[in-house]
């Protein structure tokens, strides 16, 4: 995770943000320290990335590295805005003494667009990760199957917008954001893949963390909180309402390294 020091909305790369509104910077401190302390109740350990200046969105980790076992694999920002986070992803893992792999010039934006599920690894692609990353993938992490997901909806512009796998039988996804092939594919890996409302979608439900049987999900989620209940999950609300201004929530903030 890496603190929202210099967290702002002062370019806009997706359909959320808006150069006009004004970012709380001591609000967002607030929700993600809230956040911090959520996964430390949980004895998860939390490494963290120094906040630079002049990189608004760095606070955003997901984005910048997918990593399993002792491989991990370093984003390729779609914009130059984001670009430069990647060192920092790169220097963390090598210094850590993990096995470094580039995706040489393919365009790639990690845990946005990489959701692991049991063998499975779920990539989004279209607006952010391009569908070249396939082979990259499957060559950075031999034991697992790439499943390529085209995502169509510039809202969804992360698979972590529009997807929250559970297990190997279990996810939540936004059929909208999908196109038909994807939406098969889904419902062909999955034997219950559960399609979730607008609201749900718009309120960022399905961009959440499930630690054993408690999902960590963004507060204003309201609905989709809920619906997790009713399938026998605990449910710990985080508030996210700053990071929303730059279209994210809790997972968009976690870079789970598996
Ligand atoms: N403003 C950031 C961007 O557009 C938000 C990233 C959200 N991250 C995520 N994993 N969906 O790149």
């Amino acid at each position: 995770m890496c603190p929202p020091d210099y967290f702002d909305v002062i370019y806009a790369i997706n359909p959320w943000m808006d150069t006009s509104v004004k970012v709380n910077v001591e609000e967002a401190k607030k929700e993600w320290s809230c956040l911090v302390e959520i996964y430390k109740g949980f004895n998860i350990q939390v490494e963290l990335l120094s906040a630079q200046k002049n990189l608004p969105d760095m606070v955003f980790s997901a984005n910048g590295s997918f990593a399993i076992g002792d491989t991990a694999l370093i984003s390729s920002y779609r914009y130059k805005e984001r670009q430069p986070e990647a060192q920092f992803h790169r220097s963390w893992f090598k210094e850590h003494g993990f096995d470094i792999q580039e995706t040489d010039g393919i365009t790639y934006e990690g845990e946005g667009d990489s959701l692991l599920v049991d063998q499975n690894i779920l990539q989004g692609w279209g607006f952010r990760s391009d569908q070249a990353i396939k082979n990259v993938l499957i060559a950075a992490f031999p034991d697992y199957q790439v499943q390529m997901l085209h995502l169509i909806d510039e809202r969804f512009y992360h698979l972590d917008t529009c997807l929250f796998p559970i297990n190997s039988k279990l996810i939540f996804y936004y059929k909208p954001a999908f196109d038909s092939a994807s939406i098969k594919l889904l419902n062909r890996i999955f034997t219950n893949a559960i399609a979730v409302t607008d609201k749900e979608a718009l309120s960022f439900g399905l961009n959440s963390i499930i630690v054993g049987e408690n999902v960590v999900l963004p507060a204003h989620a309201a609905k989709f909180a809920e619906r997790i209940k009713s399938h026998g999950f605990h449910v710990i609300k985080a508030k996210m309402g700053e990071f929303g201004k730059s279209g994210g929530a809790v997972k968009c903030v976690t870079n789970e390294i598996w």
